[in-house]
């Protein structure tokens, strides 16, 4: 299974990294996300959003409470948090089948909560490391995901290349 390992070294490095995945995104696809309180994973989403088109004057609020926030991009953004969901029927109760997979892009925070939520994804698992630094761990389930997250790495390393 394709996996990339990194580390980002600040609050927007991680917003960036998100946002050049965002850019790559041409097809509905789902994003899950996972990692401790305050590992990165609504900065990361944030990113993600700008890099899909939303704009940058719209706020990206965290879904902790509403659990899910739609926005409009060249595709449509799902924003889900899964922190204060307590079982499996919860998942049907939000309506969640229908955007993993759906129309559009599907981010989840805290989807290892849950199993099985999705047969082909983007899995990304923040964690802390010292200080300000992340470890972000990516792997990919699918074809159109293992391609994506190629593209992904390869845009990555580019920009860092300066050759941009
Ligand atoms: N390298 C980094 N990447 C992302 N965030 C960082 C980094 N370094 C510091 N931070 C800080 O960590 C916090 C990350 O918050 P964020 O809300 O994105 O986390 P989260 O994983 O969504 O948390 P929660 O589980 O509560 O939803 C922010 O306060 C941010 O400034
Ligand atoms: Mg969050």
């Amino acid at each position: 299974m394709p996996a990339w390992s990194l580390a980002t070294a600040c609050e927007e490095e991680t917003s960036q990294l998100g946002r050049c995945l965002g850019r790559l995104i041409e097809q509905p696809l789902v994003i899950l996300l996972s990692g401790d309180l305050g590992a990165g994973k609504t900065c990361f989403s944030r990113g993600l959003a700008r890099g899909l088109g939303v704009p940058e004057e719209e706020p990206i609020a965290s879904p902790s409470y509403t659990l899910m926030n739609a926005y409009q991009g060249r595709l449509e953004l799902y924003h889900f948090d899964l922190y204060r969901l307590a079982e499996p029927d919860d998942l049907l109760e939000l309506g969640m089948e229908e955007y993993l997979p759906g129309a559009g892009v599907a981010v989840v925070e805290w989807a290892d909560l849950f199993t099985g939520l999705a047969r082909e994804y983007l899995a990304v698992h923040l964690s802390h490391q010292q200080a300000d630094q992340r470890r972000i761990e990516c792997r990919a389930v699918g074809a159109a995901a293992q391609i994506l997250l190629q593209r992904w790495q390869g845009e990555w390393l580019r920009q860092a290349g300066g050759d941009d």
